[in-house]
């Protein structure tokens, strides 16, 4: 089972900052999680929420800040990364990068092409999963990059049905929260083909209920502390 750190090492410091990344690394967790949105003037930026508020020392809208204007995150010391800061970075590295396009609450035009496009200007493709909440954007996604696996992202199993979907669609994992896995959710992915990757399991009852479902990787905040959880289980 793989683990990602989800944010990079959002636990212990300032999530979805190149430091957060770097220490990511350093625990060897085995790929970063990330995600994506754009600023006024076209830039794809490292940044969870829509608005800037709660990460940096700022108030307002992504979309309505030029890149140069972003204020600086809340510690005082890092910014919001570029994507391609981040892309520049992982480029020689082993580990597995899954980009989220954020684009459920605020559709931005032209963000997958954006993404697909820094992926391949760092030829990164055979190290990047593209995943997101809003389908459109993992089918936006493959019109730039038919090659770059796509993830669909839910938090709820709102309709039986999201194996079909993903089947339909030809995406090649699904993303669940870890309160809607089960073994038998599990296996109607597998049963197609799909992968299952779920997010965000902080806890030894969560990893436990993670890998006895069967899942293929984990996001967790704490990478550390699920590496150290994922060897104690192999010896048991
Ligand atoms: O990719 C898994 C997870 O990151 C999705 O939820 O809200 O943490 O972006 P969120
Ligand atoms: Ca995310």
């Amino acid at each position: 089972m793989l683990i990602f750190s989800h944010r990079g090492f959002s636990a212990r410091y300032p999530e979805n900052t190149m430091l957060a990344f770097e220490k990511a690394f350093e625990a060897e967790a085995d790929g970063i999680e990330l995600d994506v949105q754009l600023t006024s003037d076209g830039s794809v930026v490292i940044i969870h929420d829509e608005k800037i508020d709660r990460a940096t020392v700022g108030t307002g809208f992504v979309k309505d800040f030029h890149y140069d204007e972003l204020p600086v995150i809340s510690d005082g010391n890092h910014r919001i990364p570029l994507l391609s800061d981040y892309l520049a970075w992982a480029k020689g590295k082993e580990l597995i990068t899954n980009i989220e396009i954020k684009s459920s609450v605020i559709y931005y035009p032209g963000l997958e092409e954006k993404v697909a496009s820094l992926v391949r200007q760092y030829r990164l493709d055979e190290q990047v999963t593209i995943s997101s909440f809003n389908p459109l954007s993992l089918l936006r996604t493959r019109e730039y990059a038919p090659h770059l696996p796509l993830g669909f992202l839910v938090e709820k199993y709102g309709f039986s049905g999201f194996d079909h979907l993903c089947s339909a669609f030809g995406f090649e994992y699904f993303h669940p929260d870890i309160s809607i896995v089960t073994p038998d959710l599990v296996e109607s992915f597998h049963h197609r083909g799909i992968h299952v990757n779920t997010y965000t399991v902080n806890s030894e009852e969560e990893f436990l209920k993670a890998k006895n479902a069967g899942v293929d990787a984990i996001f967790t905040d704490l990478p550390e502390t699920m590496k150290a959880i994922a060897d104690q289980a192999e010896t048991d």
